[in-house]
């Protein structure tokens, strides 16, 4: 059985990937299935934490003994965040999070003009949930966890994301055509604001769950 060592602890986790609407029938998405973050939540609830799980889009069943809040677009995810984050231990952002939405939604669907070019899409920033929780840090001793897929550069781009986002850990990916998403596996460097730099080896995600939580537990303190 896993070490109690989260008893008494509230955490609150984001999974799955943000899908930002066109219109009633379109969206722009991404490829993230929300396999890491359940494992997030499946393990911290083992280890004896009250899990608030806040899922975008994952198509999966609830983890047995977490809340789940079920979230579309990136703003409803920095709602639900918001809301979880006041009584949080720990924050951790495993979401694929838009970075920009369609700046306009059109109520009905979008028809295709005959002889005429599709019109072109407008984005807009979404905001950044992790580097705003980051830097207000709902509650003192806060621990905040962020992701970073990279497909070059890995550590030197995930050295700079860590710093720039503000948040304590940051678990640097590397993706690719056939790498992490979707897969029962993954593999992964865990950067510390502190410096630190633990190397998670190729792996069920539960395993890199594992290590983030024994990373989160020794600052929890
Ligand atoms: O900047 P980038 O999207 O690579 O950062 C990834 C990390 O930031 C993930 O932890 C993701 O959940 C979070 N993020 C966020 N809000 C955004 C974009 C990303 O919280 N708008």
């Amino acid at each position: 059985a896993a070490e109690p060592d989260l008893t008494g602890r509230h955490v609150v986790v984001s999974a799955g990937g943000t899908r930002e609407p066109l219109d009633p029938v379109r969206f722009l998405g991404n490829r993230s299935s929300g396999k890491q973050g359940y494992a997030l939540a499946r393990t911290a609830a083992a280890r004896g934490a009250r899990v608030t799980l806040i899922a975008a889009n994952t198509g999966m069943p609830d983890p047995a003994g977490v809340d789940v809040v079920q979230v579309g677009t990136a703003v409803q995810l920095r709602e639900a965040v918001l809301k979880a984050a006041p009584d949080a231990d720990a924050v951790v952002m495993a979401a694929a999070v838009a970075d920009f939405r369609p700046a306009a939604y059109a109520s009905g669907k979008i028809k295709k003009k005959d002889g005429q070019e599709p019109d072109p899409i407008v984005l807009v920033r979404n905001p950044d949930i992790l580097a705003e929780i980051s830097a207000d840090r709902a509650r003192a001793g806060q621990v905040v966890v962020g992701f970073a897929a990279e497909t070059d550069d890995v550590l030197a781009n995930g050295r700079t994301k860590l710093r720039r986002k503000g948040c304590d850990l940051l678990v640097v990916n590397e993706v690719g055509e056939r790498k992490t998403f979707g897969a029962e596996e993954n593999e992964a460097v865990v950067l510390g604001a502190d410096g630190s730099e633990t190397t998670v080896p190729y792996g069920p995600k539960e395993a890199l769950a594992e290590t983030v939580w024994d990373l989160v537990v020794r600052r929890l303190g």
